[in-house]
């Protein structure tokens, strides 16, 4: 087993000279995304990379797409696998030693780099959010912005223009149960509920919670959705208009829309920013084969998805690991998370064998504190690497593809797309460049998680 290092270049998320598509001759103002579908009566939505949003439409100057450094790419996931990390303690000596303890957010930072489109409101506009199955609220910044709002892609939108708007009152019990959602106790403004949610980097909305039409196809619309309309809204959110939180809370679209589509949801993200994914609701196709693992029961990670991670083979061949490693730290999977993150020594067992597969490659400095295992491949098109597979809890084995391998750099620079834990109680991370391409299937009723190969680009 091997995978041909031949795909990488293309494949990779090089985004450094990606235009906003749409801008290209000035033709429009903004990226028209394609229309959302419906395959054998699921909605299926479009996923795109956040780099192939467009400027908003009153950015001044540039035709360029907002496309962040690998540098802050980076930083911003290290800050959410933080904040992940504080939400989900496992240590039990930390905990008896309460004084210690990170303060518990209930928002966990979103430097989310993917996202869908859909319409809101009677008539419906059209709103690009980011989704990500580690956030749980949707939110989306309203007029009059009696706060602040930061620029978006489309118009702000504006509940009073909508005719199926309403907002939510103060004593009932959405209003009451919001704070596992948003991350604060909810508040009371003129007998309408309001909501604050503050993320790891600075970032925040607050604003009233609201009802209203959503529509994700023509045909499926989902009367009566709970959002946030945020009036005080400021952040690294790049154009997009808000937030469409996947994580298992009473709040999420996957809890409101339960009977829709029986809370089961599946995507496939692609490998580069010029490519389009998929956001489905309800239960996959029945041509589509997955391999599925159970949830985990670790109580710790119930607000996200547990999985149970049994192993790591590379190029075929177990790598040593002691089983203990995997059921101290636990795991989830995250689609906002960019790198995976593993136990401390599951991390170096793995990068060793890997590094046993590469000798015939010339290595390249690390990278920063964050890479350490990197690689001279401009020499290499054709280079080929050792597959590496995360094994899960069912017999499930899932290899990561050849765009998720490696992280490039720069062109004569690729690292080894994982990083390790500070702390063996630390929760590993199943991240978003391990699942390019790869088709995961969400089914809460089933307490399962399903994976299948090559699913999209
Ligand atoms: C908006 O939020 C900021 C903090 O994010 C706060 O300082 C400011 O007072 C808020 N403004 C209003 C009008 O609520
Ligand atoms: C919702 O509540 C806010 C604050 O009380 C108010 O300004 C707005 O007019 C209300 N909207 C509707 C449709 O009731
Ligand atoms: C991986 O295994 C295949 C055979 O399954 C072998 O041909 C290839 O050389 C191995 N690659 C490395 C890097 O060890
Ligand atoms: C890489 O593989 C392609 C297709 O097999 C071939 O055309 C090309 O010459 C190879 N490049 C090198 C440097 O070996
Ligand atoms: C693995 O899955 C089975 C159910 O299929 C479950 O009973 C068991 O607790 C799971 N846990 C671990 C740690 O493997
Ligand atoms: C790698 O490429 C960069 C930019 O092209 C260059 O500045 C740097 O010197 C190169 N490093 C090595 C080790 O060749």
């Amino acid at each position: 087993m091997a995978l041909s290092f031949r795909f990488l270049f293309s494949s990779s998320l090089l985004l450094l000279s990606l235009l906003c598509a749409s801008n290209k001759g000035g033709a429009h103002r903004y990226l028209k995304p394609k229309p959302n579908n419906v395959i054998d009566g699921r909605p299926n939505l479009n996923v795109y990379h956040k780099a192939k949003l467009c400027p908003p439409h009153d950015h001044p100057g540039t035709h360029k797409a907002y496309v962040p450094s690998h540098e802050e790419i980076l930083r911003l996931d290290q800050d959410r696998v933080d904040s992940i990390h504080s939400k989900i303690s496992n240590s039990n000596a930390i905990a008896k030693d309460s004084t210690t303890l990170p303060a518990k957010s209930g928002a966990i930072l979103n430097s989310g780099n993917y996202f869908v489109t859909i319409g809101l409101g009677t008539p419906k506009k059209e709103l690009s959010l980011i989704f990500d199955t580690g956030s749980f609220l949707a939110w989306t910044q309203c007029e009059p912005c009696s706060g602040s709002c930061y620029r978006q892609q489309e118009p702000i939108f504006d509940p009073s223009a909508s005719t199926s708007y309403n907002n939510i009152t103060c004593n009932s019990a959405t209003c009451q149960s919001s704070s596992s959602a948003t991350g604060t106790q909810p508040g009371c403004s003129d007998s309408t509920c309001t909501y604050a949610t503050a993320y790891g980097d600075g970032s925040a909305t607050a604003g009233f919670l609201g009802n209203d039409a959503l529509t994700l196809t023509d045909t499926d619309i989902v009367s009566n959705f709970v959002f946030g309309c945020g009036e005080n809204n400021t952040g690294l959110f790049h154009g997009t208009a808000g937030l469409l939180g996947l994580g298992r809370d009473p709040l999420s679209i996957v809890s409101q829309t339960a009977q829709e589509y029986n809370q089961v949801f599946s995507y496939c993200l692609p490998s580069t920013a010029s490519l389009t994914g998929s956001l489905t609701f309800g239960s996959p196709l029945a041509s589509q084969s997955f391999s599925y693992t159970p949830l985990s029961s670790n109580q710790q990670t119930t607000s996200f998805y547990g999985l149970d991670t049994k192993g790591i083979t590379v190029n075929g061949t177990t790598v040593n690991i002691d089983p203990s490693v995997w059921s101290t730290a636990g795991t989830i999977i995250d689609s906002g998370t960019v790198i995976t993150r593993l136990p401390p020594d599951a991390y170096s067992a793995m990068r060793d064998a890997f590094k046993q597969g590469m000798t015939q490659y010339p290595t390249a400095p690390p990278y920063g504190s964050f890479f350490d295992t990197c690689y001279d491949l401009s020499e290499y098109p054709n280079a080929t690497l050792p597959v590496i597979s995360l094994l899960f809890n069912g017999s499930v084995t899932v290899p990561v593809p050849v765009s998720g391998t490696l992280y490039q750099i720069q062109n004569n620079q690729s690292c080894l797309a994982f990083a390790p834990n500070g702390s063996p109680n630390d929760v590993a991370i199943y991240g978003n460049q391990q699942q390019l391409t790869i088709g995961v299937v969400y089914d809460v009723p089933g307490n399962q998680v399903g994976f299948a190969n090559n699913v999209c680009q």
